[in-house]
């Protein structure tokens, strides 16, 4: 039976306190509501999923665009029931079901939507919707049951009798209509207290005309928060994070204290790498095989081949480096800095648009920026490329072998030859030839006596 997903993502989130539209604050390193579009891909192709957008759409359906899947405006939120109607031109069905998820349930498992929709499709009921039971119910809607144990209604939390917000059974939002009842019936929803239109007031509604609604009732009741305050939004993050972590153990990882680490849910990592602890991995990172992350590392959509090890807090961003080499501790890579196989990267250098050769080194305290750096070349402590001249950018180009002194400052544009020598504390801006030497600095001066004379003159 063929599946049809509306993901209602138009509200602001008031209870969020933020400018931003809720569904876009991130969990476990996607919005909101990117997860869920993740999780009702399980169940049908992304052009038969519409999310109703409405506070900052311009931003959630940019957000969502690279998933491919459709959208419908609610101009004014009038109630999750309004936002369903918005999407029904592009959502309604004669046939099949209609699944509808809040865009603010970001732990939705594949597996819970697969059974979800298999247990209305084997059914003869209108409707089903997930149920679970919570030690403290607040906020949420309290599901009512008849005799034969199916849903009779909902009630909102605002609306709720006394004995009714007692009850422990709530309603996840998470419901899977047949379709062609779903949309028969939506208008016959009745504004709120509030103004608004319930879309839980369906349970009701379908029970007047003798349907039935069942429930699918989920013991891990985690799977079901619903994101509404900064509070639950940790939860989500610290629950998603676990179950990435367990995901990469499972798969090789070790992961030296995992409840410390942050690692973001598109990240990949091989097996027999050592992640130590208060590691952050996010974005599109993904690091080889054998590789060892140090402590307090924080990796940004960086590149790692194998058998890389990254000292303790060192930051990498939006960079590569290959086999074998070592990085940190305390150094930074950014900006697509490449680093070479072999290479040596130590405390305190910054490389910035730098591609770094294999085998070379530069151990310590340097800034390496727009620079070529050949194979096994190795840069002394104090090095820096001056690379801006206050309104452009210039280019360092330093060829294989070269041996760069300590405390060089290197004004680009500038290109220092194979194998070349560049004495310690030189100042260099003119080219140097392969197999030079060049020095660029005063000749020290050794005064002989100096101190005892001057002594001698003071006394007398
Ligand atoms: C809703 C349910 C409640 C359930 C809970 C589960 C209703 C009336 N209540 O309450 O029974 O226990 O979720 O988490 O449905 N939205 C729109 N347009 C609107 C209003 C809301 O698109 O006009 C979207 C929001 O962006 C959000 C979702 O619908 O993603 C749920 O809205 P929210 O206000 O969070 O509903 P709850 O009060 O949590
Ligand atoms: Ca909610």
């Amino acid at each position: 039976m063929k599946t049809t997903v509306v993901i209602l993502a138009a509200g602001l989130g008031t209870r969020m306190r933020s400018k931003r539209a809720k569904v876009l604050h991130r969990a476990g390193g996607l919005s909101l509501v990117e997860q869920v579009v993740q999780a009702a891909r399980a169940v049908a192709p992304a052009d038969n999923i519409v999310v109703v957008t409405g506070h900052q759409a311009d931003a959630v359906e940019e957000t969502l665009a690279p998933l491919g899947v459709r959208f419908a405006r609610q101009v004014e939120q009038k109630g999750t029931g309004h936002a369903l109607l918005c999407a029904r031109k592009e959502a309604a069905r004669k046939n099949g079901l209609l699944m509808v998820l809040y865009g603010d349930t970001p732990l939705l498992s594949a597996v819970t939507l697969k059974e979800l929709r298999d247990q209305q499709a084997e059914s003869d009921a209108a409707a089903t919707l997930i149920t679970t039971t919570l030690a403290d119910p607040t906020g949420y809607g309290r599901v009512l049951l008849n005799e034969r144990g199916d849903v009779r209604a909902i009630v909102e939390q605002k609306a709720a009798r006394p004995e009714e917000l007692a009850v422990r059974l709530i309603n996840s939002g998470i419901y899977c209509f047949r379709s062609e009842l779903a949309w028969k019936h939506l208008g016959e929803i009745e504004p709120s207290a509030s103004g608004e239109l319930y879309l839980t007031d369906m349970a009701a509604i379908l029970n007047q005309h003798g349907k039935r609604v069942q429930q699918f009732h989920v013991d891990d009741s985690s799977e079901l928060l619903g994101i509404n305050t900064r509070v639950e939004l940790a939860d989500a993050d610290r629950i998603l994070r676990g179950r990435k972590t367990r995901e990469l153990m499972m798969a090789g990882v070790t992961i030296e204290r995992p409840e410390t680490v942050t690692i973001d849910a598109q990240v990949r990592v091989g097996p027999d790498t050592i992640i130590e602890p208060f590691v952050r991995l996010t974005g599109n990172t993904a690091i080889g095989e054998e590789c060892r992350i140090g402590q307090g590392a924080v990796l940004e959509s960086a590149a790692l081949a194998d058998r890389v090890h990254v000292a303790p807090y060192t930051l990498i961003s939006d960079s590569r480096v290959d086999p074998d080499a070592h990085v940190g501790p305390f150094a930074r890579l950014r900006m697509n800095a490449q680093v070479g196989p072999e290479a040596r990267i130590g405390n305190f250098v910054e490389l910035k648009k730098t591609r770094f050769g294999a085998g070379a080194k530069a151990q310590h305290l340097a800034y390496l920026g727009d620079a070529e750096i050949g194979a096994k070349v190795n840069i002394g402590a104090g090095t820096i490329t001056c690379n801006y001249d206050g309104e452009k950018k210039h280019v360092t180009k330093i060829s294989a072998g070269a041996f760069i002194g300590s405390n060089s400052t290197l004004v680009a544009p500038l290109e220092i030859g194979e194998g070349s020598y560049i004495a310690a504390g030189s100042v260099i801006t003119d080219e140097v030839p392969d197999h030079a030497l060049a020095l660029g600095r005063e000749r020290q001066i050794v005064k002989p006596g100096w101190v005892t004379k001057r002594k001698k003159k003071r006394k007398s």
